[in-house]
């Protein structure tokens, strides 16, 4: 198995991976460990966080927290990586130091981690990758990966576009450059209305880059009529600059955005949003059972799609306020 994950319903064994014996986790600068003491025979794991970039991001980190824990068998020890890779090499090359159990990570962008990634094999330490995905050249990289298909929100994205908004100049507002996120939403997107699409410009996942790119694009593109925002946070970002430029978001421009937190399907109720399409991040349980399974050399699904939907503005009120994340 190579690098990108891609091929569904596969499975993977890691009866051939050398385990290592449970040690003593040790801290350091922006670690958190679920347990004091020896983990008492819990499996050992470091995660790796790529940041806190968006609200997407806050409510996985609570999901994974809430799940990897000593109830559950497992002492983690968190790392967030402020969406800056040589934090997150930086802080699996001390997961190997401490000759973590199981080491897991969500990779802020695809390329890259060739080296680490060699350097984890040849320690013996499984890796399960977590929400985003890498390319790399490195043979079985990784056990098994969770997560979403983003090429799949990408079209899902795109062919409510196509099906009522089909003379729309559109806007595509990007995630973090080079992540799997980003790419993989782009390449679906395209494929149904990339004739459509005006301008781009990458906000970094981030509400206060969503705004500044969206001013910028309002002054580029004085026809676009319509934004693509790779997630919520950016396009609340669009929203503050399209009402700064006195133009009313959701009637003067259309917006579609992926992630469906609460402060999205807010924008959707509110009619500021026109339609967005759900990317899940509450899969800590699920990830609990893997990183177990993992450790004992239990038979795991190469890959783990999260199930996931896409709201218009149907959506009622109540539901948002339902909405635990
Ligand atoms: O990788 C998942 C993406 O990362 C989410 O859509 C986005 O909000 C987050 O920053």
């Amino acid at each position: 198995m190579f690098g990108k994950v891609g091929t569904r319903g596969l499975v993977a064994s890691v009866a051939a991976i050398g385990l290592l014996a449970a040690g003593c986790g040790s801290g350091s600068e922006g670690e958190a460990s679920a347990e004091d003491g020896d983990g008492g025979g819990a499996v050992r794991v470091g995660f790796s966080q790529l940041g806190a970039e968006s609200g997407w991001r806050t409510a996985n980190t609570e999901s994974v927290q809430a799940s990897l824990t000593a109830e559950n068998g497992i002492d983690l020890t968190f790392v967030d990586a402020q969406q800056k890779q040589e934090n997150q090499i930086r802080a699996l090359r001390d997961f190997v130091s401490q000759d973590m159990d199981v080491i897991a990570f969500s990779p802020v962008i695809e390329t890259g981690w060739d080296q680490v990634l060699q350097e984890i094999k040849d320690a013996g330490i499984p890796v399960v990758l977590v929400d985003r995905t890498v390319e790399t050249t490195v043979e079985d990289p990784f056990v098994t990966w969770i997560g979403s298909d983003f090429r799949a929100e990408g079209v899902t994205a795109g062919e409510w576009v196509a099906e009522n908004h089909p003379d729309a100049n559109i806007f595509e507002l990007q995630g973090t450059m080079g992540s799997g996120a980003q790419v993989d939403r782009q390449e679906g997107f395209r494929e149904i209305v990339g004739d459509q699409v005006i301008g781009e410009a990458s906000g970094n996942f981030t509400r206060a880059e969503g705004r500044t790119a969206t001013e910028a694009a309002l002054q580029a593109y004085p026809d676009l009529d319509l934004i693509f925002a790779h997630n919520d946070d950016m396009g609340l970002g669009a929203i503050e600059a399209i009402e700064a430029a006195g133009m009313t978001p959701g009637e003067d421009i259309i917006i579609v955005t992926v992630d469906a937190v609460k402060d999205g399907l807010q924008a959707l109720v509110d009619g500021k949003f026109n339609y967005v399409v759900e990317c899940n991040p509450v899969f800590g349980d699920q990830l609990a059972e893997l990183i177990t399974k993992v450790h004992a050399g239990e038979e795991v699904p190469e890959e783990t799609y999260v199930e996931e939907s896409a709201f218009d503005q149907t959506i009622t009120q109540e539901f948002v306020d339902e909405r635990p994340y």
